[in-house]
């Protein structure tokens, strides 16, 4: 998400961290900061937007010092600030800290510090980390650093400085990577090689738990629990910079498909409460008593997110019992929406800034209606103009085609509609089962990823056809949407996503052998009937391609293709369905030579009718 570097050596710091940063840029860039150790103590320069808006700050600044941090930010807890920019330092401006991650317990560690006399100046779940390391700083920074991640519950990769102790950077991962690139009389630590790989090719990646000290001349690295002196073993990198900021991956489409399981873990992360069998979703800022008496939802959202809200839709009228309608933005600002006492509105979006879905929040408002938000990107528009939400936190996506966005909007309105449920006629019981289910959803996922080879073999056979059709029943119906539109996007194959059924009624006269047919066939309730549709295509000698259930073998004999899905409950099945069209579309689209990342005529935020 957040992207760092850190310098101690023999140079001028500030073009470093700089150069650092502007190459980090691509993981977000909401504000930015560093912190430099001058002679006369740190000094800190931040501001909101781009790297840009820093370069301009600084310009002209003479600063000498020969180490320092620096960040850019994508926001998680605290909207984009001055203040909330990293770094953040201690009370008394000597220890500063930059983090990528996300403190779980850092309420509980918060009201520990205010008990013991500190005071907060930011919103951020990180400054609470650089104060903990304040109270326990006896002379060591490495010790300190210690003792406060030892009471951490959380993921981070944070770099930390002392005006005290200079000629030191302290840097550890648990959860967010972190690198050391090695010099000669001059270290780097950065959140990936892409920042420093102008002045090393030398890097030491942390492991999880790992803290390392690093100087000029030397690193050393241990663990949280002081258990291991690691000897570090010298990676050379042999990666062009356009390879590390893809993470290795071709594009960044593939590289936030493979993001997944980390993305979908960090929508539940600190979420789901077994004991309560209630998802745990504060942003809401809604009290169970007003939750109950919401007998209506209205969902509204545009492109990839106004699939997500169809899934929504079915979810939480079969678990909560609440009638649910979705509108597309654009066309729900229009209307003269019918908002009652009741009446709550979700807004979805990746960005939180596309115009429709902005207006629509606003005519809601208008007319009285409680807006609640499903939004990536902390601070947008819509996160701040509507009554509370929940971050889907995916971190920056940059393909324009929505991948790890879609699954994480998924997955929260899968922690809505349990709340929902367990507000009135779901037992502890069964709340704690499906949360069960949801943890399980990003093991799975990343099982799913490794059929990528064979999905990929799927689509060297098909990707010369120019229609595709896409089907699926239920709940997985806009799943199939979400396949087609996939497809669309970035192949410019003409493809149609259709529930299985309504096929009959029209889609079944374009069927031959040049029109492949993706079925979305997993063992459910309608598992049967679906069947007979692919009895329907296939005497029209149409392709199929179908999802189907592990362990599934009555399928094959009926289909051309088949790709495994591992078992969960049937409402959550379109998280995982989602993953191979994703793939198969990406691969189909590489074939046929598209630019992925960038496809023609469409924008990554639509911030325009
Ligand atoms: C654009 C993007 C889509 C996205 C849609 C809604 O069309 O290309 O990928 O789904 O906007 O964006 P939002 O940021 O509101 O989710």
């Amino acid at each position: 998400m957040c992207g760092i570097v850190g310098y101690v050596g023999f140079q001028r710091a500030l073009p470093i961290l700089m150069q650092g940063l502007k190459r980090l840029e691509y993981r977000g860039y909401d504000s930015a900061g560093l912190v430099l150790v001058e002679k006369d103590g740190l000094v800190c320069e931040k501001c909101v937007g781009k790297i840009a808006c820093l370069e301009e700050q600084i310009l002209g600044k003479e600063y000498m010092a020969t180490e320092g941090i620096a960040h850019t930010r994508w926001a998680t807890h605290g909207e984009p600030s001055v203040i909330n920019a990293h770094p953040h330092m201690d009370s008394k401006d000597k220890i500063a800290l930059v983090h990528n991650g996300i403190i779980e317990n850092y309420r509980a560690l918060k009201a520990f510090l205010e008990n013991r006399g500190h005071r907060f100046k930011t919103q951020t779940d990180t400054e609470v980390l650089v104060q903990l390391i304040e109270e326990y700083y006896e002379g060591d920074l490495t010790e300190a650093v210690r003792i406060a991640l030892s009471q951490v519950e959380g993921t981070y990769g944070i770099v930390v400085i002392a005006s005290h102790e200079p000629g030191k950077l302290v840097a550890a991962r648990q959860g967010s990577p972190l690198v050391v690139g090695n010099g000669n009389g001059e270290n780097f630590v950065a959140s990936d090689m892409s920042a420093v790989l102008e002045y090393t090719k030398r890097a030491v990646y942390l492991e999880e738990g790992e803290i390392a000290t690093v100087t000029p001349e030397n690193f050393e690295i241990t663990n949280v629990d002081r258990s291991l002196l690691r000897t570090p073993q010298i990676e050379e990198i042999s990666w062009t910079l356009d390879q590390i900021e893809k993470g290795g991956y071709e594009h960044f489409m593939q590289k936030e498909i493979h993001e997944q399981p980390a993305t979908l873990r960090n929508a539940i992360r600190g979420r789901l409460n077994f004991e309560e069998g209630i998802p745990r979703l504060n942003g809401l800022n809604l009290q169970y008593d007003q939750l109950r008496k919401i007998n209506r939802v209205i969902i509204t959202a545009c492109g990839t997110s106004w699939h997500s809200a169809l899934i929504g839709e079915y979810v939480i009228e079969e678990l909560a019992r609440i009638p649910v309608e979705v509108e597309y933005a654009s066309e729900f600002r229009y209307r003269s929406p019918i908002i009652e006492d009741g009446t709550l509105l979700f807004v979805i979006s990746q960005s939180g800034e596309t115009a429709d879905t902005l207006a629509a929040l606003r005519e809601a408002r208008k007319k009285g209606a409680t807006v609640l938000g499903i939004c990536n990107v902390v601070g947008s528009s819509i996160a701040r103009e509507t009554d509370g939400g929940v971050y889907i936190h995916a971190g920056p996506e940059i393909g324009v085609a929505s991948t790890k966005a879609f699954t994480s909007q998924v997955m929260v309105l899968y922690e809505i509609a349990i709340l929902l449920a367990r507000m009135r006629r779901m037992s502890l019981g069964e709340g704690a089962a499906l949360l069960n289910y949801l943890e399980k959803i990003p093991n799975q996922v990343e099982e799913i990823l490794q059929t990528e080879d064979r999905i990929k073999r799927i689509a060297e056979q098909y990707f010369r056809n120019n229609n595709f059709l896409y089907l699926g029943r239920g709940v997985n119906y806009p799943a199939a949407l979400e396949g087609a539109l996939k497809l669309k996007e970035i192949s410019y194959i003409h493809a149609e996503g259709y529930p299985a059924a309504e096929m009959k009624h029209g889609p079944i006269a374009l069927i031959d052998e040049n029109m492949p047919v993706v079925v979305i066939a997993l063992k459910d309730f309608v598992y049967d009937k679906v069947l007979s549709n692919i009895a329907e295509v296939e005497a029209r000698n149409g392709k199929i391609i179908a999802l189907a259930s592990e362990g599934d073998t009555e399928i094959v004999d009926k289909v051309s293709e088949v790709i495994y899905i591992p078992h969960t409950h049937p409402l959550f099945t379109p998280i995982l369905a989602s993953i191979p069209l994703q793939l198969l579309a990406y691969h189909i689209a590489v074939l046929r030579g598209c630019h992925i990342d960038q496809p023609r005529n469409l924008a990554k935020s639509v911030t325009v009718e």
